[in-house]
């Protein structure tokens, strides 16, 4: 564990914990506010974030970035990192030996940042940081509490892109997040 960013990023971007290190362009830290309150958590970069080294800024980054506008959300204001910060090839999921690989630099993320509020998004995300028996369609919405820190896990921008209807969730889940700010 590392008490400064400094040396956990250093870490970090030169990491060959697993294979992920092989085929990456950047490793994907996390951006934001250091200090925020409210914190998300995604599942790995794609290839846009590969290539720029900054979550969430393809795609799925967009329509996210779309929510935060409708609920005055700032992107700047937020802590946002991923599971894995490598890209999986193809965009697979990450394995769990590469979540693992990998958790101790979120894990380090989340103790400098000290979040009061934790959004996962996705499964992936929900089960790396709260357990392999959480379900995303049972949990997503409901607050789980764990050692002082609030979880809101909610559906993955991707899936609003896959599938329309989650788009009413994800701004429920995001608007109770707000409230509870
Ligand atoms: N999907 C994620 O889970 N994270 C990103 O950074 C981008 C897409």
């Amino acid at each position: 564990m590392f008490d400064n960013w400094d040396e956990l990023e250093k870490e970090a971007s030169k990491c060959r914990k697993c294979g992920l290190c092989e085929t990456r362009k950047n490793v994907v830290f996390g951006v934001g506010n250091k200090n925020a309150d409210l914190m998300f958590i995604g599942e790995g970069p794609g290839a846009d974030e590969d290539a720029q080294g900054i979550p969430f800024v393809g795609k799925a980054g967009k329509l996210m970035n779309m929510a935060f506008e409708m609920l005055g959300i700032k992107r700047e204001e937020v802590y946002i990192a991923n599971i894995v910060k490598c890209r999986p090839p193809q965009n697979r999921n990450p394995k769990d030996d590469e979540a693992k690989a990998c958790l101790d630099y979120l894990r380090n993320q989340v103790i400098l940042v000290k979040p009061k509020i934790i959004v996962l998004l996705g499964s992936v995300a929900l089960k790396n940081i709260l357990g392999q028996e959480y379900g995303i369609t049972a949990s997503r919405g409901k607050w789980i509490e764990k050692k002082g820190i609030l979880y809101m896990p909610t559906w993955h921008p991707a899936a609003l892109l896959r599938d329309e209807t989650k788009k009413i969730d994800f701004i429920r889940d995001l608007k109770e997040v707000k409230r509870r700010m």
